[in-house]
């Protein structure tokens, strides 16, 4: 067996193949291109899916790779097993080599045999393979092609020897290399056997799929155009083989990550001691590390959530060290210096990565410090009241307002005597998760659906893409919740068309409003909304009746719908430049586009500098200059998304979308209203950017007539200060300035006189100093603005004095005040500050306050 570092073995990994014929090809971002139907990308043929059906063809026919993987998400989740085995991750290396219809079985086989037992030196009597229950062909190829006796071949079921990627997709029948680490290492279980047994023996090392089948979602399987190959080898595995360490955690891979843990906590990783926190610690750390390096953010949906799982989790047994404030980011550089020769875009972003983790960070400790206050009343009471468990409801009250994970509260409550109730807590979860499709569902207009009036409706057409006014007929009134034959003038109510011109607020564009007019009256359309496909119209008559049947000519207001399309087109352009100004991490989290401004909500953990402002301004203002084309296509989904279309995460697509795109920007899935070209939006200033949460930022921007009102409101304001400074516009900046100069001239030439003043005041005071007994006595009513003038005053006249005592009285509007002083030497003597001060507000009628 040779002795390698990871790097050696990867990179002998790919030089194999290369030499094989078959061409190296970077690991893809483990952000899945144009996958909807995963999160994270879960193997190396993941990048060659369409490649595999026939859909793709790439220069190549043979490649080699040293993929990034995440399976943490969802069915593949490894999530809560990693830490406590040997070889689970979320994040993990997947080396392999693929054939798109080239070579199959016996080649395959003799590669990985040939690398394993003369590249990697691994002894052959040590391997093992199993074969898919039927392979009868993969039985003797093993015999033939690698010399592996028929006794070292187990068959197997599909659950163990036919992968596929998904229910849907490229699937095959497949074998598995396994090793034989040694009888030392068996659990001696009645059951161990190989492939079936957990135990640190058998370890599967190298999966070799043999593609043959496409998996439609009614479970069909149809063969592939060309049978191929897929094979996929954990690095981390076979570097714990190669290096002989007991887990995968103990290799270069991770022994570094653990001396910094080490170094953090103070605390010692000695295998095989109690050693999760630092196991998880050290996977959760590079799984963090990598997803945001390929540009996710933690959030509270999709990607970001599992994000924030793994490093919130990470967290918690960070605190299992004793850890108590943030450290996880700290661990990013080292993680970087293991695989960033491999990764170069963890060097690249270093800094992000660095700043995204402590962020989080310190958000969740501050959660979970309060959430730990209240968790304790919480057992406290419970305890006191006897009980043996805390309830449901409480643990899910931490949860949902503190953040506080359930497990947290479990270890919390045990530590105390007591237990969580599990089930009560997923039945208030599941109860919060109603309320919130409800309550999304009454968004919606939902509520409306029931209505048997709305019901009786055919759905609406709108045709406000082609035009902005058509004669349409009032099919029905709705006021209250009642339906009525007519609406008199005065009246205000909804109003369902035949057809419509008017958009319903939908993806963050605001309603058209407009107006109605028919031989005998006039309404204003004041919102629209959609419920079941129904368009309901609020309007108000202004003159005569509106009655059901009447054939209305429908207007909507042009100049706003302008804007609006004018403030949506731009906001397309803005998510564009952010992502390339800020990077791939930029997602839109939410947008408003009206006729005088547009809102874009996006995830990004830092304000913008003023640069990068500047920056997004430009790259909108170019694409707006070279006035291009602006593309509206209908298309299926799938074809959207092969084409890398942006869709928004967690939004319900159907099967045909609306795609808008223009010239080199990336189109996006949208259902509003648009410009025909660029040009139209006249020009782009973004007037504000702020914060709206936890790594998450607001652009405010307006363009076209919004634009120009801004600038009006701009100047009217400079023209205001002018006026104010008699100045003229042009001259504000040499006034302003000059203005400055004197207040701070004067200022100056204020605090001189002051001082003198001061001491005029102190020597007079001393001179009309008296005698009594042997003591210098000062008595005196004098000018103070407040209590600390007055002392101030009082020690400029002690400090004069030099020896002696006095007495200051000063009034303003509503109080009197008075201030004794007196030099420690006449202390000594027997003078006593609060007895005068008090015998003095006692003449006044006060008491006295110390
Ligand atoms: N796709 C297979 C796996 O993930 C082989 O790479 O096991």
């Amino acid at each position: 067996m040779k002795k390698m570092t990871a790097a050696q073995i990867r990179s002998e990994f790919l030089s194999f193949f290369q030499k094989k014929g078959h061409t190296v090809v970077p690991s893809s971002s483990l952000v899945p291109a144009d996958d909807p139907t995963i999160l994270f990308v879960i193997a190396g043929m993941v990048q060659f899916k369409d490649v595999f059906l026939g859909l793709e063809k790439r220069p190549y026919v043979l490649a080699a790779t040293s993929q990034k993987c995440v399976r943490a998400g969802g069915k593949d989740s490894d999530l809560e097993n990693v830490g406590y085995t040997a070889r689970h991750h979320t994040f993990f290396e997947m080396l392999g080599n693929f054939s798109f219809g080239q070579y199959f079985k016996a080649e395959a086989m003799a590669y990985a045999w040939e690398l394993l037992t003369e590249g990697y030196g691994l002894p052959a009597s040590q391997l093992w393979a199993t074969i898919y229950r039927d392979d009868d062909e993969a039985h003797w190829l093993w015999q033939e092609v690698a010399g592996l006796p028929a006794r070292r071949i187990v068959r197997l079921g599909a659950k163990d020897n036919f992968w596929a990627m998904g229910e849907t997709g490229p699937c095959g029948p497949c074998s598995e290399i396994i090793i034989d680490r040694g009888e030392h290492l068996a659990c001696h279980e009645d059951s161990c056997a190989i492939g079936q047994c957990d135990c640190d023996r058998w370890l599967e090392i190298w999966n070799l799929v043999f593609m043959q089948y496409n998996r439609s979602a009614d479970g069909v399987m149809t063969p592939l155009p060309r049978p191929s190959v897929d094979t996929g080898m954990g690095l981390e595995r076979i570097t714990s083989v190669l290096q002989g360490a007991g887990t995968n955690f103990d290799t270069d891979l991770f022994l570094p990550i653990m001396g910094m843990v080490e170094k953090i906590s103070g605390r010692r990783y000695r295998p095989p001691g109690p050693v999760f926190p630092f196991r998880v610690i050290a996977d959760h750390s590079r799984a963090g590390t990598f997803i945001i390096a390929d540009g996710v953010l933690p959030s509270n949906e999709g990607r970001g959530y599992v994000l924030r799982r793994i490093l919130r989790r990470a967290l918690r047994y960070g605190r299992e060290l004793g850890i108590t404030g943030p450290f996880l980011y700290r661990l990013v550089p080292v993680v970087a210096e293991i695989m960033g020769d491999a990764y170069p875009e963890l060097r690249r972003q270093e800094e992000l990565v660095v700043r995204a983790i402590r962020a989080e960070e310190e958000r969740f400790l501050e959660t979970l410090d309060q959430g730990m206050r209240v968790a304790l009343e919480l057992v406290t009471r419970a305890r006191a009241q006897g009980s043996a468990c805390l309830d449901g409801a409480a643990a899910f009250m931490l949860y949902d307002t503190y953040g506080f994970p359930v497990d947290l509260a479990k270890d919390l409550a045990a530590e105390h005597g007591l237990q969580v109730d599990r089930d009560g807590f997923e039945a208030a979860m599941a109860a919060q998760r109603q309320r919130a499709r409800a309550a999304r569902k009454a968004e919606a207009g939902f509520v409306h659906q029931a209505a048997p009036w709305l019901e009786a409706l055919p759905v609406t057409e709108f045709v406000g893409y082609q035009v902005l006014e058509l004669d349409a007929r009032v099919l029905a009134l709705v006021a209250g919740s009642e339906s009525h034959p007519a609406l008199a003038a005065g009246e205000e109510g909804l109003a369902v068309l035949s057809q419509t011109p008017f958009y319903a607020e939908a993806g963050g564009q605001v309603s058209d409003t407009g107006h109605w007019e028919w031989p005998a009256g006039r309404a204003r359309v004041l919102d629209v909304e959609h419920a079941a496909g129904r368009y309901l119209h609020r309007v108000q008559v202004e003159s005569g009746t509106l009655s059901v049947g009447e054939t209305v000519r429908a207007v909507v207001d042009g100049p706003r719908q302008a804007a609006i399309a004018r403030n949506h087109t731009a906001t397309h352009l803005c998510h564009w430049a952010l992502k390339q100004v800020l990077g791939a991490h930029v997602n839109q989290a939410g947008s408003l586009v009206g006729p005088d401004r547009l809102r874009f909500d996006f995830t990004h953990f830092a304000g913008l500098t003023p640069g990068e402002r500047v920056r997004v301004e430009e790259m909108v203002n170019a694409h707006i200059l070279s006035d291009l084309p602006v593309q509206v296509r209908v298309m299926g989904v799938e074809q959207a998304m092969a084409e890398g279309a942006i869709a928004l995460f967690g939004e319900k697509y159907g099967a045909t979308v609306r795609v808008v795109g223009t010239g080199g920007t990336t189109p996006e899935l949208c259902g509003g209203t648009h410009v025909q070209s660029t040009g139209q939006i006249g020009l782009f200033h973004i007037i504000d950017e702020s914060s709206v949460g936890a790594g998450l930022r607001r652009i405010e921007a307006v363009t076209g007539t919004g634009l120009m009102h801004h600038l009006q409101e701009v100047e009217g304001r400079l023209e205001e200060i002018a006026t104010a400074l008699k100045a003229g516009s042009h001259d504000l900046i040499p006034r302003v300035t000059d203005l400055v100069r004197q207040l701070r001239e004067s200022q100056k030439e204020l605090e001189v006189a002051q001082d003198r003043l001061r001491a005029a005041t102190v020597s007079g005071l001393v001179a009309g100093a008296r005698s009594i007994g042997n003591t210098a006595v000062v008595v005196a009513r004098v000018e103070a603005p407040d209590a600390e003038g007055l002392r101030r005053l009082g020690d400029l006249v002690r400090e004069a004095l030099g020896s002696g005592a006095l007495v200051l009285g000063a009034t303003s509007a509503d109080r009197v005040q008075f201030l004794a002083m007196a030099t420690p030497d006449a202390v000594r003597r027997g003078i006593h500050c609060g007895h005068v001060v008090k015998e003095a507000a006692a003449v006044a009628g006060g008491g006295g306050g110390g």
